[in-house]
């Protein structure tokens, strides 16, 4: 299929930022909106920004393949309720939305470990997503696991530090079927998207972390 559209969820965000460049560059889609809460201060042709509030988005746009890149910490939004709306609530409604008014394909960002029976909350919250969306229906669903993401950050994230620290130092030892634990970079990750989006199989398909790795060297 030529001549694709997008929707972006998280493009302010790490690695958000990176798949907003990647389908900006990118051929095969002629127009990408973004969902914001402030606008980016960018400007493309292709590029299309709404300012939303997700609490009370009812609406959807015309958008073949859908990326949602949306995420924060238990810290940042303040309580686990607060993190479950924008990384659970969020996602589903836009997904719900998107389905109805015809999207065929959905990009989530999950996790390492996401499992609906994981006793850690994240975890778990991430499982309880991937598993909603499967229930869903959507012709191409691709759920991407990473690890810790590596990149620039503007704020501060004290713990992500730690463990990106202690799982750089090991990650030479991770290997075998720990191997899906050495950080990524949200370019990978970015580079990852696209390059499933753009295979368009039907189904649903659960890309590790390991296997985001691969795309460390790719060009895409
Ligand atoms: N960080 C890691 O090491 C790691 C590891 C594995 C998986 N993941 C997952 O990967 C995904 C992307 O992570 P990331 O680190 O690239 O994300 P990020 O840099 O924290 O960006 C998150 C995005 O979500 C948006 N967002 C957050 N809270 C929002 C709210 N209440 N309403 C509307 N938008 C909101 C942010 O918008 P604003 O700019 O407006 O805040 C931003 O665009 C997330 O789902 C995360 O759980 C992360």
């Amino acid at each position: 299929m030529l001549n694709k559209t997008a929707l972006l969820l998280g493009a302010s965000g790490l690695t958000g930022r990176n798949v907003l460049q990647l389908l900006l560059n990118d051929s095969l889609y002629t127009q990408v909106t973004i969902y914001v809460r402030r606008p980016v201060k960018l400007s493309h042709p292709k590029l299309i920004q709404q300012v939303i509030n997700y609490e009370t988005l009812d609406t959807a746009l015309e958008a073949d393949d859908v990326f949602c890149c949306l995420g924060t910490t238990i810290k940042k939004a303040g309580s686990q309720e607060a993190f479950r709306q924008v990384d659970l609530v969020y996602p589903l409604r836009v997904a719900a939305l998107q389905l109805a008014a015809g999207s065929t394909q959905f990009n989530l960002i999950s996790a390492v470990g996401a499992s609906e029976k994981s006793g850690i909350f994240y975890s778990r919250i991430k499982g309880e997503v991937e598993q909603a969306l499967q229930r869903m229906g959507f012709p191409q669903l691709n759920i991407f696991r990473p690890s810790i993401i590596i990149g620039e950050r503007d704020e501060r994230r004290t713990g992500e530090k730690i463990a990106l620290g202690m799982t750089r130092v090991i990650a030479p030892l991770l290997i075998g079927s720990l191997r899906k634990y050495r950080p990524v970079t949200a370019l990978a990750i970015a580079r990852a998207m696209l390059h499933y989006a753009h295979a368009a199989e039907q189904g649903i398909h659960i890309i590790t972390s390991d296997q985001i790795q691969l795309f460390e060297q790719v060009s895409r």
